[in-house]
């Protein structure tokens, strides 16, 4: 191997991507976004035009904001000109029980009305791609009519991955180490696939051969390298999708492969629970009451079908719903119910496209948590008019039991280790979502705050992964 030999390590990640190169002496992240706060951190984020225009990173939100969110759209005027029964026959599970002979004509006459229906989306944006690879019922999509198959998808965000790789590097480089979560999925069949999928990514992206190594692993190769003392070490890496566990003991050494040949992993685990589900856990308690979750409509003071919101708990399953029959139908449903106006704010969120923009701001809000104690979410778009106040309390209390899944991960490397929390020297914790307080007081109180230290949140994997890639 030539002295300029350089390896490179590509964390792709649910949330942010980057790539690290190691040259022997140092590992470095390669800026990968120049439109992204942080250079080095590419969001994994896919936009498809109409045209079959694709833009990945930053810039993929940006042009998803400006086309698809609260624009002139060109719509198509549907007649409702049926009645409430038409409507709430419609709606699949709960037919069965309406009955259209109690219905007044009077009130019948009442909702006639026309929609509008907008039939020109000018593109899709694809958020969280990763979480799919475990899903083996998730194999194409339609984007205008042109079916993606997913690695397709996520062979598009790796490709500035592939660039900035070839440039560092002067030649087509073929030969790289990935990291992969401990558990895409709880069930192995789902991992095996998840695996495979995003090795045949990596490949349609140009990498011609792909390792992969778990990522917390690197995070601790990515610490251990640089330090002397014997140790036993604790990764917690809790990013967008996945939260990865990983215990090492180092024994130091003088150099940095000295110090990997003598050290040995005690144990990983991992879940597939991070992040994303923080967020849903504050759309389904705080913004979907808001959105007439909770509302009764019709004759018969129905509830509110709950798939509706349990399908649009990701957002990227909101265009699904803007269709006539279903617009017909919460047009009715809004006509008779007890929270019109949630149900206009429902309606609103479907027909103009604001599903992305109210998960970023409720992303945004629960970034801010990490900082303040409290913070408003606000939409105030058409008859979107969401201002609500988060206290961080209230917030730990709605994402208890995600953290309790997490908490569980981190117990059961510790079983599988067969070590007592007094045995860890150093908890390294990584990964955006360690920066929620709720999940270091949890931390702080098993380990003790003196053993809890901070990695670089977004690219210590990848520095890690590029290290692995000439050592191991
Ligand atoms: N200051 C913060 N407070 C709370 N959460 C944060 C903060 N900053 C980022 N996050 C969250 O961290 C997650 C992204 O972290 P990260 O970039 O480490 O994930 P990832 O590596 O892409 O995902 P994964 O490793 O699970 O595939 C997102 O859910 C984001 O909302
Ligand atoms: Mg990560």
């Amino acid at each position: 191997m030539g002295v300029n030999t350089l390896y490179f390590g590509v964390d792709f990640g649910t949330t942010n991507s980057s790539v690290a190169v190691y040259d022997g002496h140092r590992a470095w992240a390669l800026p990968l976004d120049p439109e992204n706060d942080l250079p080095t951190s590419l969001p994994s984020l896919l936009y498809i035009s109409r045209e079959n225009e694709k833009i990945v990173g930053r810039a993929a939100a940006d042009a998803f904001i400006a086309r698809n969110v609260d624009r002139e759209v060109k719509t198509k005027q549907v007649d409702l000109g049926v009645s409430v029964e038409a409507y709430v026959g419609a709606e699949p599970e709960k037919s069965e029980v309406f009955n259209p002979a109690l219905v007044d004509p009077e009130v019948r006459h009442a909702v006639r009305a026309r929609a509008t229906i907008e039939v020109n989306a000018p593109g899709r944006l694809f958020q969280s791609l990763k979480s799919l690879l475990r899903q083996p019922a998730f194999k194409s999509t339609e984007v205008f009519g042109t079916p993606y198959q997913l690695e397709e998808l996520v062979s598009y965000i790796l490709s500035p991955i592939k660039k900035a790789v070839d440039g560092c590097a002067g030649h087509a480089v073929e030969t790289v180490v990935f990291g992969r979560p401990v558990r895409f999925s709880d069930c192995d069949d789902e991992n095996r696939i998840a695996e495979d999928r995003l090795r045949t990514a990596a490949k349609l992206a140009g990498f011609k051969n792909v390792a992969f190594f778990l990522e917390p692993v690197g995070a601790c190769v990515e610490y251990a390298v640089s330090v002397e003392e014997k140790q036993c070490l604790m990764v917690v890496d809790i990013g967008g999708g996945t939260c990865d566990v990983c215990i090492m003991e180092f024994q130091g050494g003088s150099g940095p492969e000295q110090r990997l040949a003598e050290s040995r992993i005690l144990s990983v685990a991992g879940t597939p629970v991070a992040g994303d589900a923080l967020d849903r856990e504050i759309i389904r308690n705080r913004i979907f009451p808001l959105l007439g979750s909770k509302a009764r409509y019709g004759p018969s003071n129905l509830p509110m079908p709950q798939y509706i919101y349990n399908q649009i708990l990701d957002w990227q399953n909101i265009y699904k719903f803007n269709n006539e029959e279903m617009i017909n139908w919460l047009l009715a449903a809004e006509a008779f119910s007890n929270c019109p106006e949630g149900l206009r704010a429902l309606r609103c969120l479907i027909q103009k496209n604001y599903g992305y923009l109210v998960a970023r701001e409720v992303e945004a809000a629960k970034k801010r948590l990490s900082e303040v104690e409290s913070t408003h979410i606000t939409v105030q778009r058409d008859d979107i008019q969401i201002d609500d106040i988060l206290v961080r309390e209230e917030f730990s209390h709605i994402i208890e039991y995600t953290l309790g899944e997490m908490r569980e991960c981190i117990l059961e490397a510790e079983q599988n280790a067969g070590i007592r929390p007094s045995d860890i020297n150093l908890v390294l914790t990584t990964g955006g979502t360690c920066l929620v307080p709720a999940i270091r007081a949890m931390l702080e109180e098993r380990y003790g705050a003196g053993k809890l230290r901070s990695r670089d949140s977004f690219t210590s994997v990848a520095t890690g992964l590029a290290v692995v890639a000439r050592y191991v």
